[in-house]
């Protein structure tokens, strides 16, 4: 009895100490990993262990990319919950569960598995970088007790999925750190929302901040995902499961989206070997026009438009002179609310905000139509479905919001209005694009600027320019221009940092009212973001 018992010790010890040297990409029950030890996933591409974020001496546990100068971390287990010192242990205990100790045993975080599982259970990390739970029956299958993939940080790695397990209910969103020092979750989220109408949501608290327009069956409405050599993307709507998910196509590049902590971003990196260094591959929001419902309800957003918020045909400014955009346009004609109403096709269009809409797979256009006449509160529809002649019905309720002309790939939509708008022979185009920012700032100041320069190097206004602006108009833009740099500064919903203010950037109307444009090189601020780093400042 005692020599097997020992022969049984003995045994354990060489499985432990040959598992220890040669599968360092596992830990089995009753094994633990230590503050300062890692495992190693098996092609070496993730290493798991104990980390301190950014200047921070708090201890946590993550996965991160292995042999990166910079230190990439892209899951974290304890996120509220640090370890002030090195005493932290992760451990698959005994009922199979992964719990991550500190001092006095307390349990700082754990996997949550709700039974018990009394086989061997492995932990393993993979070379995705997922962290994964296997028990003994699961072995070569890809479901697993736990894996870290359904708890994600603030990255996106490839074969991830983001959305729902709707048997389970489970939701895998991705939420920002706070800081780059604190990786508890901080206010950028991003999350697929509505299983009917399903669309990439990206949120700033409970606020939304950019949307991806709905799914189409090619794409969301208003991304512009081409055909590339590094990835593929797929969106999965099932009766189980509805998530979005991307693949890498080379498996041998490295490839990440992150929620940003601390700008409004969602940012996807690419590693670059030959600089080792993460290449910035995109930017979400990619402009001013991306940020949600920037133009308010009717208020379509053209990037490229003087100003870039402008009412649908139809439609005019909620409130004139001074414009605050985001209180957005209202109808030029009311509607009868009845089947008298007809619609009008925009084409190009990102599909507005799906909070308030329905679908159905089996109509078609022309069903879906009458669908929406019938019903009072119905707005706008369009095909579900954009694949082949299109199919499917879309139909949204009370005002639209969040809607842009978006050239590379929107879709048709159409609105409902009144008959007499659309009886309205020749609605000139003028209509579609309204009022004008009035408010461009600024720009006064640099044009009064521009003035007195021109006493001394002339040229900038030429002197028959010069007698029309006589002072008093001046006066005029100056004071206009500077309540619009105001206003984009403090007052809009979101602060835009014009950053190319320049006279040729100030426009004047034929009423000398000075407009602000060209916001290419904008950029947006939340309300509350008070500092922000720039390397590009012209003409400021
Ligand atoms: C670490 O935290 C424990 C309680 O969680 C506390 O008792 C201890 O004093 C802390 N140690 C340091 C160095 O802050
Ligand atoms: C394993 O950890 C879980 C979660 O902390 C706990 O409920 C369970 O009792 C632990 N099992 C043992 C044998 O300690
Ligand atoms: C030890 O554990 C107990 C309860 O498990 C907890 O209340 C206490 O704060 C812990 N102390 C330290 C120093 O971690
Ligand atoms: C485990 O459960 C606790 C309490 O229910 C929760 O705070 C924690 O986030 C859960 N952990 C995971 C990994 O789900
Ligand atoms: C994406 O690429 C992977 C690898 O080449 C392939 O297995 C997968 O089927 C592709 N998915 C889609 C939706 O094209
Ligand atoms: C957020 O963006 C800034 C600027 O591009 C970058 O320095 C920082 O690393 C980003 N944070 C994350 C988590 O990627
Ligand atoms: C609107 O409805 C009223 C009845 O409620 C009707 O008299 C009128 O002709 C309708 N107007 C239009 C433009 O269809
Ligand atoms: C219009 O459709 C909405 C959503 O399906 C529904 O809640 C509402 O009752 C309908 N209204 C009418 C008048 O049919």
């Amino acid at each position: 009895m005692g020599v097997l018992s020992f022969l049984f010790v003995c045994c354990k010890l060489l499985v432990f100490l040959s598992e220890s040297s040669f599968a360092s990409d596992t830990i089995t029950s009753s094994q633990s990993l230590s503050d300062g030890r890692t495992l190693v996933s098996k092609e070496g591409s993730f290493e798991l262990g104990f980390f301190s974020p950014g200047s921070s001496k708090n201890r946590y546990v993550g996965v991160w990319y292995k042999n990166m100068p910079v230190k990439t971390v892209v899951w974290v287990a304890n996120r509220i919950n640090p370890i002030n010192d090195s005493s932290g242990l992760l451990v698959v205990n005994q009922t199979g569960n992964l719990v991550l100790t500190s001092q006095n045993k307390s349990v700082v975080w754990s996997a949550n598995l709700s039974k018990e599982v009394r086989t061997p259970v492995v932990l393993q990390l993979l070379d995705s970088g997922n962290l994964v739970l296997r028990g003994e029956r699961d072995g070569g299958s890809e479901t697993y007790l736990w894996q870290s993939f359904d708890y994600p940080s603030d990255t996106l790695l490839p074969g991830m999925k983001l959305g729902w397990d709707l048997k389970t209910g489970l939701e895998r969103r991705i939420t920002s750190w706070k800081s780059p020092d604190d990786p508890s979750p901080g206010n950028f989220i991003w999350a697929v929302e509505r299983q009917d109408n399903p669309e990439l949501i990206m949120w700033k608290g409970s606020r939304k901040f950019q949307r991806s327009g709905p799914w189409n069956g090619l794409k969301f409405s208003a991304t512009s995902l081409r055909p590339n050599p590094i990835f593929n993307f797929s969106f999965v709507s099932n009766e189980d499961e509805l998530y979005f998910t991307i693949d890498l196509i080379d498996k041998a590049v490295f490839s990440r989206i992150v929620m940003n902590q601390t700008l409004y971003l969602r940012q996807r990196f690419t590693w670059d070997k030959a600089t080792q260094s993460w290449e910035l591959y995109a930017n979400v929001p990619r402009d001013l026009c991306d940020t949600y419902a920037l133009c308010g309800a009717y208020g379509i957003c053209i990037i490229s438009g003087m100003p870039v918020c402008q009412c649908l045909k139809g439609f005019k400014p909620k409130s004139r002179g001074y414009v605050d955009w985001s209180q957005g346009c209202v109808r030029d004609k009311s509607l009868n609310y009845s089947r008298q109403d007809g619609f009008i096709k925009f084409t190009a269009m990102k599909l507005p905000d799906s909070t308030s809409s329905w679908v159905s797979k089996s109509m078609n256009l022309n069903e879906c139509r009458e669908k929406c006449l019938d019903n009072s509160s119905c707005m706008a529809y369009t095909n579900s479905d954009i694949r082949g002649e299109g199919s499917g019905c879309a139909m949204w309720f009370g005002d639209l919001i969040d809607i842009r002309y978006f050239q590379d790939g929107g879709q048709d939509l159409y609105i409902r209005m009144s008959a007499s708008e659309l009886g309205a022979k020749g609605v000139s185009r003028t209509k579609i694009v309204v009022t004008v920012i009035s408010t461009a700032a600024l720009l006064a100041v640099v044009i009064a600027a521009g003035y007195l320069v021109h006493k001394r190097r002339r040229n900038i206004v030429d002197q028959e320019r010069c007698k029309i602006l006589d002072w008093s108009k001046r006066f005029h833009i100056i004071c206009g221009t500077a309540r619009g740099v105001m206003y984009l500064h403090q007052d809009s919903r979101l602060r835009i940092i014009h950053r190319d203010l320049k006279a040729s950037n100030v426009l004047l109307d034929q009423d000398m009212n000075p407009k602000i444009s060209d916001f290419g090189l904008a950029r947006a601020f939340g309300g509350d973001e008070t500092e922000g780093n720039t390397k590009r400042v012209i003409g400021t």
